[in-house]
């Protein structure tokens, strides 16, 4: 569900027409619902509610400040994977108390940064992780909390550059080793050892690898109370699905019903992980319609944004929707590759798409756009990163402006032998 409907034949997101923020800040941009945010994080702590936990929003899918605000007003957390995650998180007011630090490779300053934060708790990715957090915690006197990220070997089913959690996979520590490296994590002067965290990919449709995942981790945290070990913590990931086309993953609710008669037989407080499914179907890339070229066996409309503005259809062959801003029914329907202006093949927002013909100068929104699309942005071929504009009912919020041609330079110089 989301506020991005029509109203006749103009799209809106809330009651702002989409058409009204493109004349305020150009094209193309980004368009995020306030509404939609908010009622997709309140889907987690409604369904959740009577367990205590913690909705950590990986914000790897969306880290604009004023997003993190919407959320951390609402009580929510941050997933944060690197020092400029932290950074962003602080700055938009995030408890944290309420962040947990995942990622394979942190670094020394960054995991001195978080220490010094006070961060809740590290996940931690492997047993070279684990020496290095206890070095540069004794370093500051400090004991870090730690969760170690276990690796339960579970097909996620889905795509497999977004699978995380098979053997062949770089992420968290084997799994039979894990009660070895609790051990070891236990000895450990400067590491307290508070969670067990499991992540098996995004973008699951199936409730099965969550169930099936949790169920191996419950075994090993049913032996490590066994042994004493204290283990406050479940954090379960995140990966929760959403609808780009014609999926049906579960929703938050069906996630609490499946897992909920799993977590009665421990005392954990549980920490989730959610990205995509708050943030995904609460954006939109809007873009504007250059030309159109027929070429001599495939027709090409081609629009101003491109592959460096929303990278997953070239990465990973995503399907992202696609709807004009002002419908018209009376036009025909063409087959029809959306493309943008990079000068690679690979750059294109659909291909062999069934789309009503449109005009130069026609605006298309590109749907399910917020997880993962200005994110992972680039300026390559030295096109500027594009506005982010949040819309909260009449309201319209430019929580990112436009970069200029001075901004692609920040930071460059030519060094003075070559003046
Ligand atoms: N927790 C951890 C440890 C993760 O690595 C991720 C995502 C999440 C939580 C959030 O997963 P979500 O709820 O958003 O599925 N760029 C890809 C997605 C990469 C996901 C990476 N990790 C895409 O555009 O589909």
């Amino acid at each position: 569900m989301h506020d991005f409907q029509y109203q006749g034949n103009e799209l809106y997101c809330e009651e702002v027409p989409v058409r009204r923020v493109v004349e305020q800040v150009g094209s193309p941009c980004y368009i995020y619902s306030h509404r939609t945010l908010i009622r997709h994080f309140h889907a987690f702590e409604e369904a959740f509610q009577a367990i205590p936990h913690l909705v950590a929003y990986a914000m790897k899918a969306n880290s604009n400040i004023a997003v993190l605000r919407v959320l951390a007003r609402e009580g929510c957390g941050a997933d944060i994977v690197s020092g400029g995650e932290l950074f962003r998180a602080l700055k938009a007011g995030v408890s944290p108390q309420k962040m947990v630090f995942a990622g394979v490779g942190k670094s020394e300053e960054e995991i001195r940064y978080a220490l010094q934060s006070n961060i809740l708790m590290f996940n931690v990715e492997s047993p070279g992780e684990l020496q290095h957090i206890n070095t540069v915690a004794g370093a500051l006197g400090m004991r870090a909390r730690v969760a170690l990220r276990i690796n339960p070997d579970i097909d996620p089913q889905t795509h497999p550059y977004i699978s995380t959690g098979l053997k062949k996979s770089k992420f968290g520590i084997r799994s039979d080793r894990a009660l070895e490296e609790f051990e070891i994590a236990h000895q450990l002067p400067h590491i307290e050892v508070v969670g067990v965290h499991k992540h098996i990919g995004s973008q699951l449709t199936k409730i099965n690898p969550f169930v099936d995942s949790l169920k191996k981790i419950l075994e090993l945290i049913g032996i490590l109370q066994a042994k004493g070990f204290n283990i406050q913590y479940l954090n379960i990931g995140g990966g929760l699905g959403i609808t780009y086309s014609d999926e049906t993953p579960p929703h938050p609710r069906d996630l609490a019903e499946a897992i909920s008669p799993l977590l009665s037989t421990i005392k954990c407080h549980l920490i989730m992980e959610p990205g995509r499914s708050i943030v995904g179907n609460a954006g939109i890339l809007v873009t504007k319609v250059l030309y159109n070229k027929d070429a001599e066996t495939k027709r090409f409309v081609i629009v101003d944004a491109a592959m460096n503005d929303l990278l997953r259809p070239s990465l990973y062959e995503a399907h992202h929707d696609i709807l004009p801003v002002m419908k018209n029914e009376s036009v025909p329907v063409n087959t029809v590759d959306v493309v943008g202006p990079i000068c690679e093949s690979g750059d294109f927002l659909a291909k062999d798409r069934k789309m009503r013909e449109s005009k130069q100068g026609d605006l298309l929104a590109v749907m399910s756009a917020g997880a993962y699309g200005f994110t992972m942005s680039s300026n390559y071929n030295s096109r500027p990163r594009v506005p982010e504009v949040l819309v909260k009912g009449k309201a319209i919020m430019v929580i990112r402006k436009r970069e200029s041609f001075e901004d692609l330079l920040r930071g460059e110089t030519i060094p003075e032998v070559f003046a």
